[in-house]
């Protein structure tokens, strides 16, 4: 099978670094935020070009805090994207926070032309959380305008879009905080949960550090209702030796393939999602648009070439049963949302493809009939 994630290729790519990192971790007999996680941090943020990284439990709590961080209080109004993972609007409810929808734009993130009416419309809206959903990125510049514009307070989800940037602006440094996740399918994952907060702010990042450790400002000093929600020594070492160095050349192996499927595949009944051009995505996923009521059809197609794919996302979280028992509204119909969430499918874009690989999941989409 060629699968959408090959951790045990990437094993054999890092079993030693990861066990080295383990051997140092045991010995040194300390386990939580100690020198690995200040370290990796401190690592992460020269990456990401910010003056701050906190590691945090995942991106799910990365987000809350990070909301907290910004000042927001309960009952704030958040715009945000039905069509992202449920975490999103999740860390919003979680936060207190009123999460607002709009609808996204052709490439799945949230559409920011609907978000300037909103805010023009309503100028209690303080919050913002854009997703740079499959690895784009949205149009930082733009994102900059509206925050700007109405003085906005952004924090951005680079769950998916660690490493990638639009008109040579990194996704994470355009708000004034930035969550990702080290779930382990993320382009940067851990091998078990983790998250960051980035942010160019020495106050927001004090904050953060508290608030993953049930709000302790000093050694048993208490200051705000936080967490408990620490990256463990062992993830940020094994994160450190191990993957970050490898990222670059994985995200480039993505882009590779990426552009392969660009140039390639050429069937009507598939629409490539092509990023616009002053564009450079991270790939986390090769999202592709199947025909009308034909996405199970080209699935099965692909499975029965051996290919594994996914769906990003089956259902918008606007519809999740979850968000009955709270508050939240939908500003615009979510009517190009609806077309993902009903035609998209995920081919596989991992780092570990091979060329061969590769050419079939490009034979097998052009080859297919609906
Ligand atoms: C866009 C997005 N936001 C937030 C999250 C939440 O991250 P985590 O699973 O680490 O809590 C994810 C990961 O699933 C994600 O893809």
């Amino acid at each position: 099978m060629i699968l959408q994630n090959d951790f045990k290729r990437q094993w054999e790519d890092v079993e030693e670094r990861v066990l080295d990192a383990v051997r140092r971790v045991g010995a040194s007999g300390w386990f939580i935020l100690g020198r690995e996680v200040e370290a990796f941090e401190t690592a992460l943020a020269r990456f990401w070009g910010v003056s701050h990284a906190v590691g945090i439990g995942n991106g799910l709590d990365a987000l809350e805090i990070g909301l907290r961080c910004l000042g927001l209080q309960p009952g704030d109004k958040v715009l945000t994207t039905p069509l992202s993972a449920f975490a999103t609007t999740l860390a919003i409810v979680r936060a207190g926070g009123l999460p607002l929808f709009v609808d996204v734009d052709d490439l799945g993130g949230i559409n920011l032309q609907q978000c300037r009416e909103a805010l023009e419309k309503d100028r209690s809206i303080r919050f913002l959380l854009p997703v740079h959903l499959y690895g784009f990125a949205l149009p930082m510049r733009e994102l900059a305008r509206l925050k700007a514009d109405f003085g906005l307070s952004v924090i951005e989800d680079c769950a998916q879009s660690i490493g990638a940037s639009s008109a040579g602006i990194m996704t994470g440094t355009v708000g004034q905080a930035a969550a990702t996740s080290f779930y382990p399918t993320k382009n940067l994952g851990a091998m078990g949960d983790g998250g960051a907060l980035l942010t160019n702010d020495p106050t927001v990042a004090k904050t953060a550090r508290a608030l993953r450790n049930y709000g302790q400002m000093d050694h048993y000093v208490h200051a705000a209702l936080g967490l408990n929600s620490r990256l463990d020594e062992l993830q940020a070492a094994i994160m450190r030796d191990a993957f970050l160095p490898n990222l670059a050349n994985w995200t480039e192996a993505r882009r590779r393939t990426a552009g392969k499927y660009l140039a390639q595949i050429r069937n009507p009944a598939i629409q490539v999602l092509a990023p616009l051009a002053a564009m450079n995505p991270a790939w986390h996923l090769f999202p592709v648009m199947a025909r009308e009521n034909s996405r199970e059809h080209l699935r099965r197609h692909l499975e029965a070439h051996g290919i594994m794919t996914a769906v990003h996302y089956p259902r918008l979280v606007c519809d999740q049963t979850a968000l009955e028992s709270t508050s939240w509204v939908t500003l615009r119909e979510p009517v190009n949302a609806r077309k993902f969430a009903s035609s998209e499918l995920s081919l596989p874009v991992h780092p570990f493809l091979t060329d061969d690989e590769v050419d079939s999941v490009i034979e097998a989409c052009n080859a297919w009939n609906p």
